[in-house]
């Protein structure tokens, strides 16, 4: 047997661990495995590596992908959804083993249901908005990232009287803001998931702390709407995503706070830094189990599925159950985070 794997979309923590465990697990089958550089562009191109024992010594402790990544398409590139199969065949693959978030895992499930391709996913993303999995690997590695960047910039906040407003990535869900803010105790969380934020009921919250300790924090997600502000017009990706290159929000959130309270404010965008180095261990283990189940499931023959994190469980669903809707952040988790701001 000769699997390939690949890794699409936004790299994060986790993806090498899970590398490692879908190699060791095709040795253990006795099996080959070969790695495609750049997501679907190397299946697309023919961009392959072989990946050996050596290859994935020391891998647990890396962020980012050994592989590269990219947002490539095959859908969107002429004759790219023809190229990935004759590559297929000509490589001799058995299996595939496509690795990302919602879009690659999105081509995954149309090159199985349109193709029959021999195809298993395994989620990742550092947003945790994919469904049908309780958490995917990065997530957590973000979050402690951005914890740490939230209690550091309190320190400034303290010392000078300041209202410090961070501003982290997630572009659709809030979910590493709203774990940010509940982990970090900030004093209120901006998510992407309301149309528009109530910036009235934040500055009366706002107003109340500041009386009581004369600094506050605010988490603000890159995708918030905030009502007024003048949006630049963003470039789409290849899945029609927007990119986020500019990330102002947290700057308009520190004008209205400085324009409406008279305080001084100050904004840290922690963009990519949430995004690399070393997982946690959160993430190595699930990485790993999420390689090691892939394989399984291709020695089981069950195709188009993917690897979900259920409870402590980690099983197959169908990939198409993952993707069409992003799992985004519900009333139930907001109203915890409303009710913890006093
Ligand atoms: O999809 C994960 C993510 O990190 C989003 O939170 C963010 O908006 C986007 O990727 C950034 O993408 P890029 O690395 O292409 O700028």
């Amino acid at each position: 047997m000769k699997i390939g794997v690949l890794t699409g979309g936004g790299d994060c923590p986790g993806l090498n661990p899970a590398i490692r465990g879908v190699v060791l697990q095709a040795i253990h089958f006795g099996w080959e495995t070969v790695g495609f550089n750049e997501g679907w562009r190397g299946l697309i191109q023919g961009l392959t590596e072989p990946l050996d024992i050596h290859k994935v010594e020391g891998l647990m402790s890396k962020g980012g992908t050994m592989l590269g990544s990219s947002r490539t398409n095959p859908y969107k590139e002429e004759g790219g959804v023809d190229k990935v199969l004759k590559n297929i065949r000509e490589f001799g693959l058995d299996a595939v083993v496509a690795m990302g978030g919602e879009d690659t895992l999105g081509v995954a499930n149309k090159l199985y249901s349109e193709h029959q391709v021999n195809i298993v996913g395994v989620p990742k993303t550092m947003d945790n908005d994919l469904s049908a999995t309780d958490y995917t690997f990065g997530f957590d590695t973000a979050v402690n990232l951005a914890v740490n960047a939230l209690e550091v910039l309190r320190d400034t906040g303290k010392s000078h009287r300041r209202i410090m407003v961070l501003e982290v990535m997630g572009r659709h869900a809030g979910w590493v803001a709203l774990y940010t803010a509940i982990a970090g105790e900030a004093d209120w969380v901006l998510l992407p998931e309301d149309e528009e934020v109530d910036i009235d009921k934040m500055l009366e919250h706002l107003e109340k702390v500041y009386k009581r300790r004369r600094t506050a924090t605010v988490v603000v997600s890159e995708g918030a709407t905030i009502p007024g502000a003048h949006l630049k017009k963003e470039e789409l990706d290849e899945f029609g995503h927007m990119i986020l290159k500019r990330r102002e929000v947290g700057r308009q959130v520190v004008d209205i706070i400085e324009k409406k309270m008279k305080v001084e404010a100050r904004v840290g965008v922690i963009g990519h830094m949430q995004r690399g180095g070393p997982p946690t261990i959160f993430d190595r283990i699930l990485g790993v189990r999420a390689g090691v189940k892939a394989v399984d499931l291709i020695k089981e023959k069950q195709f188009g599925k993917m690897v979900a994190l259920k409870g402590t469980e980690v099983l197959g669903v169908d990939i198409k159950d993952a993707v069409g809707k992003l799992k985004t952040v519900t009333k139930e988790w907001s109203d915890l985070a409303l009710g913890l701001f006093k």
